[in-house]
């Protein structure tokens, strides 16, 4: 499995790798997401003092199930024996998270489990999540791969400013009252469960 991008993927240098592949599928708007996203985890490492070469990994491979067809995520899910549940086989975008921590693992040789996590849930958040895996969450929402400025920035910044469990808890709180879940995965419940518990107020 993954032969094509094994073979495009040369070199130690995870982030030159991550771009020459995106740039050679054309996938052009998720590199461009990409560099923003792992420029704001930079901006969020310095602010509470995460490993900054970690998050920096986990935001350059968050996306790069791209590059393989979304058709393909279930079976390569059960190929490789990871877990999956009705709603993601429903609405196969939210296999994405798992699709690029396995290629992490499996094509980039990424063993830390801390960067593994952060990638595997940074759609959907997930119960009890580290520190790791909300940097990376929020800085994918701040840094959306979509046209303009998304409705909830003003809100999450400022949350930012407090701490990562209330940027994510604004973020996901915003999605809910706005209705903008397609449906709510249930990782998405457990984590806001988590964060109000471990929120300031
Ligand atoms: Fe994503
Ligand atoms: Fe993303």
């Amino acid at each position: 499995m993954f032969e094509q991008i094994k073979n495009a993927a040369i070199g130690s240098n995870i982030s030159d790798n991550c771009n020459l592949l995106l740039e050679m599928y054309h996938k052009d708007i998720v590199l461009l997401h990409t560099k923003n996203v792992a420029e704001k985890v930079k901006e969020i490492a310095e602010k509470y003092k995460l490993n900054s070469k970690w998050l920096d990994t986990a935001a350059y491979l968050h996306d790069i199930s791209i590059v393989i067809p979304r058709n393909e995520y279930a079976e390569i899910c059960y190929e490789y024996g990871i877990k999956t549940i009705a709603i993601e086989i429903e609405i196969p975008v939210l296999m994405h998270q798992k699709i690029s921590a396995l290629i992490a693992k499996e094509v980039f040789n990424v063993t830390d489990n801390e960067i593994l996590s952060a990638i595997a849930c940074h759609t959907t958040l997930k119960e009890n999540p580290s520190k790791f895996d909300m940097a990376l969450f929020i800085a994918d929402k701040i840094m959306w791969d979509q046209e303009g400025t998304p409705p909830y920035l003003g809100e999450v910044e400022t949350a930012l400013n407090i701490s990562l469990e209330k940027a994510c808890l604004v973020y996901i709180d915003y999605m809910l009252d706005n209705d903008l879940y397609l449906s709510p995965h249930p990782d998405v419940i457990s984590a806001r469960k988590f964060l109000i518990a471990h929120s300031d107020n």
